[in-house]
C-alpha cells in the first residue's frame, strides 16, 4: 500500500496546495509514483499543475458514474506525478454521500485502490472539513498541518488538532502528526512571535523544516508549473526538500 500524507488545516491561504504540488512534485523526481488528490472544489492543485479542470472527469465520476480509475487521473510534469481532480460533479458527491450511505463504503474502497495503485498519495484538504476530505483523511499516515506566520494563525489550531485525533481515533491507521511554518520571513518580527508561540505549545509536533515566504511559490502556482520544476535554486524550493526529506524520514521510521 502506498503512503498517505494529508495536508489540511481549517484555515484557507495558509499554504496547503503550495505544500502539496511542491511536495508531490519532489516525491516524483525521487522515483516515488505520486498521486495529488485535489479534495478541494476550487480545484487549485490541479490548475496549479498546469491541468485545466473544467468539465474534467474526476474523484467525482468514479464515485458516482463507476469512471475507471486510471483513465481519470491526470499525468503532469514528471514522468510519476499525477493529479486527480474532484472534476464534473464534484459539488453534487457531499449531498450524494449524505442522502446514499452505500457511496460512503464506495468511496472507501476506491482511496484503498487509490493507495495500492500510487506509492505516494497527497491529499490537498479544502479548508473546511465536509465527509469527504474526514474520510480521506481518516486513511492518512501522516497530517502535515502548514501554520501560516500571521497572526490569527495559532486560534483555531488546538481545535483542529482535537478534531484532526478525533477523526483519526475513527480510523483504521495510527497516524502522525506534523505542524509546519509557512510564509515565515526572518526579518518580521511577527513571523519570530508566531514562530515562538508554536515552539512553545505545539514543540512536540513542529517539523524542524520552515517554509519562507518567497514569491517564486506564488508566481510558478499562476503558470500552473510546480516551483519545484520552474525554480528548483529558489529558497522556497529548498525548503520543501528539507520538508520531503523530514517526511520521507518519518515515513522510513514507521515502515521499519
Ligand atoms: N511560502 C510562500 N511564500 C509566498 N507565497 C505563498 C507561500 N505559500 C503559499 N503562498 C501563496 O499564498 C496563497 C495561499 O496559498 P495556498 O497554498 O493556496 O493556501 P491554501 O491551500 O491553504 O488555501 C497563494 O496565493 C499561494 O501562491
Ligand atoms: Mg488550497
Amino acid at each position: 500500500m502506498g503512503y498517505v500524507l494529508a495536508i489540511a488545516n481549517h484555515k484557507g491561504g495558509v499554504g496547503k496546495t503550495t505544500s502539496a504540488i511542491n511536495l508531490g512534485t519532489l516525491f516524483a523526481l525521487t522515483g516515488r509514483k505520486t498521486l495529488i488528490l485535489d479534495l478541494d472544489l476550487q480545484g487549485n492543485a490541479t490548475s496549479g499543475l498546469g491541468v485545466r479542470k473544467e468539465d474534467k472527469p474526476g474523484l467525482a465520476s468514479i464515485l458516482l458514474d463507476n469512471a475507471p480509475l486510471a483513465d481519470v487521473a491526470c499525468p503532469c510534469y514528471c514522468d510519476d506525478l499525477f493529479v486527480l481532480p474532484l472534476g464534473r460533479r464534484s459539488s453534487a458527491i457531499e449531498e450524494e454521500i449524505r442522502t446514499q450511505p452505500l457511496l460512503m463504503e464506495r468511496l472507501e474502497t476506491i482511496l484503498d485502490q487509490i493507495a495500492a495503485a500510487w506509492d505516494y498519495v497527497i491529499l490537498d484538504c479544502p479548508p473546511a472539513f465536509g465527509i469527504l476530505p474526514n474520510t480521506a483523511i481518516r486513511q492518512a499516515q501522516y497530517t502535515c498541518i502548514p501554520v501560516q506566520c500571521e497572526f490569527f494563525s495559532i486560534e483555531g489550531l488546538t481545535a483542529m488538532l482535537k478534531r484532526l485525533q478525533e477523526l483519526q481515533a475513527s480510523g483504521a491507521r495510527s497516524p502522525r502528526t506534523g505542524v509546519v511554518l509557512t510564509m515565515y520571513t526572518a526579518t518580521d518580527e511577527h513571523s519570530s512571535q508566531v514562530r515562538a508561540e508554536v515552539e512553545r505549545h505545539f514543540s512536540s509536533l513542529l517539523l524542524k523544516s520552515i517554509i519562507p515566504r518567497d514569491p517564486i511559490l506564488s508566481q510558478s502556482a499562476g503558470l500552473g508549473i510546480p516551483a519545484v520544476i520552474q525554480a528548483p535554486e529558489s529558497l522556497g524550493v529548498r525548503a520543501y526538500l528539507e520538508l520531503a526529506w523530514e517526511i520521507l524520514n518519518h515515513e522510513r521510521q514507521e515502515t521499519r
